[in-house]
C-alpha cells in the first residue's frame, strides 16, 4: 500500500515529509519520493527501494521548499525503479496517488493523441498529465483537478503540488483514505493521522470523494458534487496512534472501509496490470496441469471463501475440488494423494484446526499452500509456498478485509491453473483479469450503499431469525452473510442455498423472518427469482441483493432493496461481500453490541 504525505508548511519540509514517510513504511513500499518548490518551480527527488536512499539523496542534493509532498511507492504499473517512483510530474505540478486508475490506458491514449509524451509505465502519470492538459486550455489548479477528478475510475487517493503555487496543495480520497492535520500555520495531508502524528493531534479524515484544498490556514474540504463540505475535526489521543480506527468507530468499521484499498493491494501482487494476465509471486512446487483434484481446507469465513473458491477451481480450471472445515479434515483420515495439493485458508495463519489439518495434508506427502495473512505465522511458515493475502493488520474479531483479499488470491490463482490446464483461454483470462481491476472501485461503490443499510439495520434489529439464500457462489456468500450477522449481533441466521428452501428450510418463513436473497446477475439469476416467489408467495419479507438492471427483471414486492453496481459475475463474491458486511455491522451496532469483540469469540482460535 502506497504512502501519501503533504506538507504546506513555514519553513523548509523536506526532513518533516520523509520523517511522516517513515511512520508509513509499515503499508510496504519499494521506492519513494519527494517534490517540493524551489523559488517557485517544482523539484523532486527520487530513489528505488528504502527510504534511506531518498534520505541520501536529499543530503547529496538537499531541497528547502517550505511546501512539499512525499511518497512511498507499492509497485503496481511498472517495476519498482526511479523512473516509475512518485512524485510524478510536468511542468506545472507533481502528484503522489494510491491506488489503482483502472481506466488510465483510455486516458492515456486520448492525452497521446493531443500529443502529449509519456515517461513511465505507472497510471499516475496519466493523472500529472490530465491536470497539467487541463490547465494548458486555461483553468487554475482547483479547477483543473475539479475537471479531472470525475474522469478517473478505480479506487485511489491523490496529492498534488502546484509549480509557482507557494500555499496550495490539494488532496482527494476515491476509495483509499487520506486525513488533513492541522498546525500552527501549517496544514497537512497524510494517508493516516499515524504519518502525521509528530506535527499535530487535529485531525480530520475525508469522506469517501471528498477533495481537499490546503493552504496554511486550513483546508477547504469539498464533497463529490464539489459542494463545500465541513467534516468533523478529532483530537487523536496519543495511545490511539499504533492502532488507529480512523474516523470509524469501530475497528471492523474501519476494516470494511480499508477494502478497496487492501484488494487493490492485493491484486497488484498477483496481477500484471499492464499485461493483464494474472502472475503468482511465488513459483510453485507442483503442476496444475498435473493434478487430478485439488483439497481445501480452513475454519469460518476462511472455509466460506474456500468454498466460493471451489466454484472457481471447478469452473475454470476443470478440477474438482474437495472441501472441508479443518475441524473435521484433520481427524477424517481422507485418503490424500501423494503429491498432490491442499489449500489452506487462514487469516491468522494460527488456527490449530487449519494448522492440523494442513500437518495431516503434509503427512500425507501433499504440497501445501498457505494463503494467509500474518506472513509470520505458523501456517505461513509451514506451507510449502506461501500466497499472502495483503489485507494488513485485521482487527475486528468478524473477518472482513482477510476474507475479500482471501478470495482476490483465489480468484487469481484458480485463473493461474486454468491457464496452466489448457482450460482458460488467454481472451477469458485478460477478460477476468479486467473484471478483477474493476473490483476496487466497485468496492468502493458498494460502500456508497451503507446508509439505506444502516436504516434496513433497524428493521433487522428487530428479528429473532434472518435467512440468507443463494445460488453458485452466493450460496457460500449466503453462509457467509449469516456468520457475519449471528457472530456479532447473536440473531439466529442461517444461510442456505436457494434451491434447498423447499427442502426443509421454507418451514421456517412468515412475516416474522427477513430473507436476504443475494442474486447477482448471473447464470442462475432466474432460478433465484424463481426461489424469491417461493418466499414472496409465503409471507416472506425479502432483501433483496442485486444490480439495477436485475432488479428491474424481478418485478416482486421486497422489504428493501440493496443496489449492487453491474458486473462481471465471476467476481460477484469479492464485491457482494461490502452490503452482507455492512450489514451484519450496523444491526449490531442498533443493537449496542461490542462490534470488535463479541462475546465468546477469540480472533485467533489456537485451540480446538
Ligand atoms: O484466522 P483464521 O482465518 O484461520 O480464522 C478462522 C475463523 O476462526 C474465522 O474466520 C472466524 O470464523 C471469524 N470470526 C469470522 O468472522
Amino acid at each position: 500500500m502506497c504512502g501519501i504525505v503533504g506538507i504546506v508548511g513555514r519553513r523548509s519540509v523536506a526532513a518533516q515529509v520523509t520523517e511522516a514517510l517513515q511512520r508509513l513504511e509499515y503499508r510496504g513500499y519499494d521506492s519513494a519520493g519527494i517534490a517540493t518548490l524551489e523559488n517557485g518551480r517544482l523539484e523532486r527527488r527520487r530513489a528505488e527501494g528504502k527510504l534511506v536512499n531518498l534520505q541520501l539523496k536529499l543530503l547529496q542534493s538537499p531541497l528547502s521548499g517550505a511546501i512539499g509532498i512525499g511518497h512511498t511507492r507499492w509497485a503496481t504499473h511498472g517495476r519498482p525503479n526511479e523512473t516509475n517512483a512518485h512524485p510524478h510530474a510536468t511542468e506545472r505540478l507533481a502528484v503522489v496517488h494510491n491506488g489503482i486508475i483502472e481506466n488510465f490506458r483510455q486516458l492515456k491514449a486520448e492525452l497521446q493523441a493531443h500529443g502529449i509524451r509519456f515517461d513511465t509505465e505507472t497510471d499516475t502519470e496519466v493523472v500529472a498529465q490530465a491536470v497539467s492538459y487541463a490547465m494548458a486550455q486555461g483553468l487554475g489548479p482547483v479547477e483543473a483537478v475539479a475537471a479531472t477528478l470525475p474522469r478517473l475510475r478505480g479506487a485511489f487517493a491523490l496529492g498534488f503540488l502546484f509549480a509557482g503555487e507557494s500555499d496550495l496543495l490539494i488532496g482527494a480520497r476515491h476509495g483509499a483514505p487520506l486525513a488533513i492535520g492541522f498546525g500552527e500555520g501549517e496544514t497537512y495531508l497524510g494517508s493516516d493521522a499515524l504519518a502525521l502524528a509528530p506535527f499535530t493531534d487535529a485531525i480530520t479524515y475525508l469522506e469517501e470523494g471528498d477533495w481537499a484544498i490546503l493552504t496554511r490556514e486550513g483546508a477547504e474540504i469539498r464533497d463529490i458534487t464539489g459542494e463545500v463540505v465541513t467534516r468533523p475535526r478529532q483530537i487523536i489521543a496519543a495511545q490511539s496512534y499504533r492502532v488507529d480506527k480512523g474516523n470509524h468507530r469501530y475497528f471492523m468499521a474501519k476494516e470494511i472501509h480499508e477494502q478497496p484499498e487492501v484488494v487493490g493491494r492485493t491484486l497488484a501482487h498477483y496481477v500484471d496490470l499492464a499485461e493483464d494476465c494474472v502472475v503468482l509471486p511465488v513459483a510453485l512446487p507442483f503442476d496444475f496441469a498435473k493434478l487430478s483434484r485439488l483439497t481445501i481446507t480452513a475454519c469460518g469465513t476462511a472455509y466460506y471463501a474456500g468454498l466460493i473458491a471451489k466454484y472457481w477451481f471447478e469452473k475454470l480450471a476443470r478440477i474438482p475440488v474437495e472441501i472441508d472445515v479443518a475441524s473435521e479434515a484433520r481427524y477424517r483420515e481422507a485418503p490424500l494423494d501423494k503429491d498432490g495439493v491442499t489449500l489452506v485458508i487462514s487469516q491468522s495463519g494460527e488456527t490449530a484446526d487449519t494448522l492440523a489439518s494442513m500437518r495431516y495434508a503434509k503427512a500425507q506427502g501433499q504440497h501445501t499452500i498457505g494463503i494467509v495473512n500474518v506472513a509470520t505465522s505458523t501456517i505461513a511458515r509451514e506451507a510449502s509456498a506461501l500466497l499472502p493475502t495483503l489485507a494488513g493488520v485485521e482487527i475486528g474479531v468478524a473477518s472482513t478485509k482477510a476474507f475479500s483479499c482471501q478470495l482476490t488470491v483465489l480468484l487469481c490463482l484458480a485463473i493461474a491453473a486454468g491457464r496452466a490446464r489448457g482450460t482458460l483461454s488467454v481472451v477469458d483470462e485478460r477478460r477476468l483479469v479486467d473484471a478483477l481491476i474493476t473490483v476496487p472501485g466497485l468496492m468502493a461503490e458498494a460502500l456508497r450503499q451503507e446508509q439505506e443499510i444502516e436504516q434496513l439495520a433497524r428493521e433487522i434489529a428487530k428479528a429473532k431469525n434472518v435467512l440468507y439464500l443463494g445460488r453458485g457462489t452466493a450460496y457460500p456468500m449466503a453462509l457467509e452473510g449469516a456468520l457475519k450477522l449471528k457472530e456479532i449481533s447473536y440473531i439466529h441466521a442461517e444461510g442456505y442455498a436457494a434451491g434447498e428452501l423447499k427442502h426443509g428450510p421454507i418451514a421456517l418463513i412468515d412475516e416474522t423472518v427477513p430473507v436476504i436473497m443475494i442474486a447477482p446477475h448471473d447464470a442462475v439469476f432466474e432460478k433465484t427469482v424463481s426461489n424469491m416467489q417461493e418466499v414472496a408467495a409465503r409471507g416472506g419479507r425479502i432483501i433483496l441483493v442485486t444490480d439495477a438492471k436485475a432488479m428491474a427483471l424481478t418485478e416482486m414486492e421486497t422489504m428493501a432493496t440493496l443496489t449492487m453496481p453491474d458486473l462481471e459475475p465471476t467476481i460477484a463474491p469479492i464485491v457482494y461481500a461490502i452490503p452482507l458486511q455492512l450489514l451484519a455491522y450496523h444491526t449490531a451496532v442498533v443493537m449496542g453490541k461490542d462490534v470488535d469483540q463479541p462475546r465468546n469469540l477469540a480472533k485467533s482460535v489456537t485451540v480446538e
